[in-house]
């Protein structure tokens, strides 16, 4: 199943000073070792019309299946990630936060600084992943198993009722 990813980085080091992206790369990585597709990626700085303005854009316009956003989950000021998603969702998906932060919590009681929040707007699914590297891959592990399950009944696919089964 040919799964179009976006994988919008979101960092005001990488954005203004330069910082090189590591999550990015490496969830890309991840991404194509499955066989899916990475159709765009971008890093903005920690700024929430920006952020909701391009999840909007890629939503609405470029017809991706899900977007994983990385970075800028967590309690500082700054991070306002959870609230642009959540300004931009039409139907919450707490199902995919609650099984990374659960899974996560086994790895670092950090997990609880989490904020991340998942949805679908239109037919695409929007999941917030944090910013380290070495965390956004230990999250993205825990829902890359139901991904596909997850991008046929957004599509409405014929035999999405099998995976009912599993
Ligand atoms: N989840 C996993 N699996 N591993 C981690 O190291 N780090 C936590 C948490 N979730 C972490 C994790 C930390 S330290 C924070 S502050 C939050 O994710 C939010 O991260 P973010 O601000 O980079 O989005």
């Amino acid at each position: 199943m040919k799964i179009r990813f976006g994988i919008l980085t979101i960092s005001d080091r990488s954005a203004m000073n330069g910082r090189p992206d590591a999550s990015g790369p490496v969830l890309e990585e991840a991404i194509l070792e499955e066989g899916w597709l990475v159709e765009h990626t971008k890093i903005l700085p920690d700024d929430q019309q920006s952020v909701t303005d391009l999840l909007i854009e890629w939503s609405d316009r470029d017809d991706l299946d899900v977007i994983l956003t990385s970075g800028g989950t967590g309690f500082s000021p700054r991070d306002v990630t959870p609230e642009a998603t959540t300004a931009v969702i039409e139907r919450p998906a707490p199902g995919l936060t609650e099984a990374m932060r659960s899974a996560s919590l086994q790895i670092t009681p950090h997990a609880m600084l989490s904020r991340a929040a998942a949805g679908i707007r239109g037919r695409t699914l929007i999941i917030n992943l944090p910013g380290s590297p070495k965390a956004a891959l230990e999250n993205l592990v825990v829902i890359v198993p139901v991904l596909p399950h997850a991008v046929q009944l957004i599509r409405e696919e014929p035999g999405a009722e099998a995976g009912h089964r599993q």
